[in-house]
């Protein structure tokens, strides 16, 4: 499974990029806002931090005005991943930046007859969202699992990436059924590091050491 970071924070990805462990970014218009920064800027600094895709969504709801955007943002680096989200404009702008070459990753997808559409769009990346379906009753996790089946049912390359990830036990359940990629925020990445036996185990190994007088090195 790949981990890619869902932020626009360049220190945050700074950091979590020296542990070797993230394949890629995923920015939206919400995470550029909290940045506080200019979204060329920024997303050619995260672009220079990463070797993966790093996800740049556009802000135009109309095909044409997507295609501009997409020229726009693809100029910015060459891991660049143009994010449509899943509306008719957004789907055919799709397939054109697709065929032309360019990695796609189709966003705010709510359902398995979406995702199946964004595949046929010839979608680098499908974004379910977890989270959200889950802030409104319904279990979010169900939607990767039915993605997965459709995917697989009929080989398609599109691969899935969970978003909207707000829990471990969120990125758990999507490896267990199989997601390609888990977006998750800064603070989730690193609580997967933590459990409360290792923290302990680490204390009890550090004192008996400390009473052994030895140093390493
Ligand atoms: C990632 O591509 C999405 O934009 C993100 O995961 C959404 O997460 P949220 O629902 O917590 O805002």
């Amino acid at each position: 499974m790949k981990f890619f970071v869902d932020t626009a924070d360049v220190n945050e990805i700074r950091e979590l990029g020296a542990t070797g462990l993230v394949d890629g970014v995923t920015t939206n218009p919400s995470l550029i806002m909290k940045a506080g920064r200019d979204i060329k800027e920024v997303t050619a600094e995260i672009c220079g931090l990463v070797d993966g895709p790093v996800s740049a969504e556009v802000t135009a709801t109309d095909y044409d005005g997507m295609m501009r955007e997409a020229a726009v943002l693809s100029e910015i680096a060459d891991n660049i991943c143009i994010k449509v989200p899943l509306t008719f404009d957004g789907l055919k702008a799709c397939r054109a930046l697709t065929d032309g070459g360019r990695a796609v990753n189709v966003t705010l997808c709510f359902s398995a007859n979406q995702a199946l559409l964004a595949a046929k769009a010839g979608a680098t990346f499908i974004s379910p969202f977890v989270g959200r379906l889950d802030d409104i009753g319904l279990e979010g996790m169900e939607l990767i699992s039915e993605i997965r089946t459709i995917y697989d049912n009929y080989g398609f390359a599109t691969e899935i990436l969970a978003a909207s990830l707000r829990t471990v036990g969120h990125v758990k359940q999507a490896a267990l059924i199989g997601a390609d990629v888990a977006t998750v925020p800064p603070a989730v990445l690193r609580a997967l590091f933590k459990h409360p036996l290792t923290d302990k185990g680490l204390d009890a190994f550090l004192a008996d050491w400390a009473k052994t007088g030895q140093s390493i090195g």
